[in-house]
C-alpha cells in the first residue's frame, strides 16, 4: 500500500457508522476464566448478576457470537459524534523528525470528551428497555460519570455517581457537568453506605480509590431491592465489546489512508479504550495473518499488567463484586494520587489479561513526568490538550516514533486519543509548577497485597 501523501483527516460518512460490535471472545484462543461469586467462590449465575445488570448486558458478557448488532436507538445517539476522525499527526512527525507515520483515532470529539459514551449509551439503553429507572456508578477522573450522566439524561434514567474524593476535589467542573445532566454526585468514600462509613472510620483522610467507589455504587444498587442497577465504565466484557466501534472505524480509515499499522497503542485503566481500538486489529492478526503489535500502556504508579500478578481477585475493595482472574495489584490497593485518575484501578479487564498472559498483547509502563512531557509535545504540535490518561498512549507512540527514527524504519503507528484534557488543567498546573513526581509502585506492596487474595478452588 502507498500512503495517501498529503491528507491529514480521514473521515467516514454517517452511513459508515458500524452496525455491529465486534466480540473478541468469538476468536480468542484463550477464553477468560469463569467469574466467581464473592461469597461462595463458585461460578456466578445470571441470577446473581441480574441484581446489578439488565439481562441483555449479562448475555453480552458471556456471548461468543462474533458480531453483535448495535440497536438502532443506540446508533442514532452515536451519530451525535461518530464516526470519529482518524488523524495523521503530520506536525508531530515533523517535530520528531521521524520517518514513522503517526495516526491517532480522536475519541475526544464526543460530547463528554472521551470514549466513555461508546458504552454509556448502550448501557443506559439496555437498562431503559428492561424498565430500570435509576443507575449507580463510580467515576475516577470524572469522564465516565460525565458520559453516564449524559446517557442517563438521553434515556430518562436517574444517575447517582460515587466520585473518587481526590478527583472530586481536583475537578469541580466535571462534577458540575454531571449535575448539569441531572446526575447526583458524591465524594467517595461517603457516609451514605456501610462500606463508605467503615472506610472513613478507619482512614478519615483517605483520597478514595476506584475500588472503594465501586464498592459504594455496588452496595447502593444491591440494597435497593431492584429499584437501582449498577453500571461500570470499564473492565467488564460488554464494555470492551461496545468500545469495538473505535477499532472497526479505524480499520476502514487506515484503509482510506492507504496504510496498515505496525503497532497499535492505547492507555489502560480497566482496559476498555485499548481493547476498543486493538481487538479489531487482533482479529486481523488471528484470522488474516497480520502481525500488528498491540501495546497497552499503563503508568508506573499503577502497573497492573507489567507488575501485577495474574490471579483471582475481587473486583472491588469491599469484596462485594465478583471475583475474576486478572492482573492485579490487590483489591486493597489505594494508589498514590497520580494525576491520571482514570488509570488508578487495581485490576484489568479479564478478557484483555487472558490475551496478554498468552502473548497476544504487549504492555508497557511509562512514568508520569515523561508522560506529561509527551502530552505537551503533542498539544503544541497538534493543538489538542490530551487527557492525562491518553497521554500515556502518546508517550509510548512518541517512543515508537523515536525508535523507528533511530533504526531508520518507516513504521506505521496508530494510537487512541481516548479523551481531551480541557477539564484536567489542574493536573497540568501541577506539572507546570514542578509539583509532579515520578512514582514506581513498590514490589513489596504488591507482595503484601497477594497475601489477601480470595482463596478459590483451583480452576481446571
Ligand atoms: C480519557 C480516559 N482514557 C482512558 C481511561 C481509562 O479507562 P479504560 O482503560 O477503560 O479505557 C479513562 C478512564 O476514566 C479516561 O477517562
Amino acid at each position: 500500500m502507498t500512503a495517501n501523501s498529503n491528507q491529514t483527516r480521514f473521515m467516514l460518512n454517517e452511513s459508515d457508522l458500524p452496525k455491529f460490535w465486534y466480540n473478541i471472545n468469538a476468536d480468542s484462543p484463550v477464553p477468560p476464566a469463569p467469574v466467581l461469586h464473592p461469597g461462595t467462590k463458585e461460578p456466578v449465575t445470571p441470577d446473581f448478576l441480574s441484581v446489578l445488570f439488565p439481562m441483555d448486558l449479562i448475555l453480552q458478557e458471556i456471548s461468543t457470537e462474533r458480531f453483535i448488532e448495535i440497536p438502532e436507538e443506540v446508533r442514532e445517539i452515536y451519530k451525535l459524534y461518530r464516526p470519529t476522525p482518524l488523524m495523521r499527526a503530520r506536525r508531530l512527525e515533523k517535530e520528531l523528525n521521524t520517518p514513522a507515520h503517526i495516526y491517532y483515532k480522536n475519541e475526544s470529539v464526543s460530547p463528554a470528551g472521551s470514549h466513555k459514551p461508546n458504552t454509556a449509551i448502550p448501557q443506559a439503553f439496555y437498562n431503559k428497555i428492561s424498565g430500570v429507572k435509576a443507575l449507580t456508578t463510580e467515576t475516577g477522573a470524572g469522564q465516565w460519570g460525565t458520559a453516564l450522566a449524559m446517557a442517563g439524561n438521553f434515556f430518562d434514567i436517574d444517575v447517582e455517581v460515587y466520585m473518587v474524593k481526590v478527583s472530586y476535589q481536583q475537578k469541580p467542573y466535571r462534577r458540575l457537568i454531571m449535575e448539569a445532566f441531572g446526575a447526583q454526585v458524591f465524594a467517595s468514600p461517603t457516609e451514605r453506605t456501610n462500606f463508605g462509613r467503615s472506610v472513613l472510620a478507619e482512614t478519615p483522610e483517605t483520597p478514595g480509590s476506584l475500588g472503594i467507589a465501586i464498592s459504594e455504587a455496588v452496595e447502593v444498587a444491591a440494597m435497593s431491592g431492584g429499584a437501582k442497577k449498577y453500571s461500570l465504565g470499564s473492565v467488564l466484557h460488554h464494555v470492551l465489546l461496545h468500545q469495538s466501534v473505535i477499532g472497526e472505524e479505524a480499520l476502514k480509515q487506515m484503509d482510506m489512508a492507504g496504510e496498515y499499522p505496525d503497532v497499535v497503542l492505547g492507555c489502560v485503566g480497566g482496559g476498555s479504550n485499548f481493547a476498543g481500538i486493538a481487538f479489531p486489529f487482533l482479529r486481523m492478526n488471528l484470522l488474516e495473518g497480520r502481525q500488528t503489535r498491540l501495546v497497552a500502556v499503563e503508568p508506573t504508579a499503577t502497573p497492573s499488567l507489567t507488575k501485577g500478578v495474574y490471579t483471582f481477585d475481587y473486583g472491588d475493595t469491599a469484596m462485594m463484586a465478583p471475583i475474576v482472574k486478572m492482573h492485579t495489584l490487590g483489591h486493597g490497593f489505594v494508589p498514590p494520587p497520580i494525576h491520571a485518575g482514570g488509570l488508578r484501578y487495581h485490576g484489568m479487564a479479564p478478557t484483555l489479561c487472558a490475551l496478554y498472559d498468552a502473548g497476544y498483547l504487549e504492555a508497557k509502563a511509562v512514568p508520569q513526568l515523561a508522560t506529561f512531557d509527551a502530552a505537551m509535545q503533542f498539544a503544541r504540535a497538534e493543538g489538542i490538550i490530551p487527557a492525562p490518561e491518553s497521554a500515556h498512549a502518546i508517550r509510548a507512540a512518541i517512543d515508537e516514533a523515536l525508535d523507528a527514527k533511530q533504526k531508520g524504519e518507516a513504521r506505521v503507528i496508530l494510537f487512541n486519543l481516548s479523551g481531551h484534557g480541557q477539564l484536567d488543567m489542574s493536573s497540568y498546573q501541577a506539572y507546570f509548577d514542578g509539583k509532579l513526581k515520578d512514582y514506581e509502585y513498590p514490589e513489596a506492596a504488591i507482595k503484601d497485597a497477594m497475601t489477601h487474595l480470595p482463596q478459590v478452588p483451583v480452576m481446571a
